[in-house]
């Protein structure tokens, strides 16, 4: 099976990850999406729970996408999954000169890795997770940023 991995901190998912999640899951049999926890980022908007559940009900109708939380290192997850393609979305140089590194350093850990780079639809070229938690501060209309099941959890909790 060809297999691929879209891991992120997602917090929260946004529509630009999503779509990132759509267009992955054309390319490949099985998508999982892996929620990085323990990554340098201590302070979260969601908690690792609540984000894989998020993000879940995002992709509810996407039937060869999977999502999963790991909390060590993405190549030990791929190992784990037998899945060698990474999938990362790009906006812009910024994050095409991270990328490339990440890829280096992934694939110095585990050769066999690869990372496909899918760059950003125009339209969430801007979108950020920060910029998103930064619109909620301000009450912002979720529904522009993130999946319905995001903008509703944020109702619920009066945040939006
Ligand atoms: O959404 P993010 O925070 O930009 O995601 C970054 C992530 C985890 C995809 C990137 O840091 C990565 O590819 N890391 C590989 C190195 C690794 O496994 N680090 C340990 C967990 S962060």
């Amino acid at each position: 099976m060809n297999s691929a991995i879209y891991p992120g901190s997602f917090d929260p998912i946004t529509l630009g990850h999503l779509d990132i999640i759509r267009r992955a899951a054309t390319c490949f049999d099985k998508v999982y999406v892996c929620v990085m926890v323990n990554c340098e980022k201590n302070s979260h908007m969601f908690s690792e729970t609540e984000r894989v559940a998020l993000i879940r009900a995002s992709v509810a109708d996407i039937a060869n996408v999977e999502v999963e939380s790991w909390s060590g290192l993405l190549a030990d997850y791929a190992v784990a999954k037998e899945a060698y393609v990474l999938v990362k979305g790009v906006r812009n140089a910024t994050d095409f000169d991270q990328e490339y590194q990440m890829a280096d350093i992934n694939r110095g850990i585990c050769p066999q890795l690869e990372t496909v780079l899918l760059p950003a639809s125009a339209q969430y070229r801007h979108f950020s997770s920060t910029m998103v938690r930064e619109m909620i501060r301000y009450g912002q209309p979720m529904e522009l940023y993130v999946p319905a099941p995001v903008a509703e959890e944020l109702k619920r909790k009066g945040r939006a």
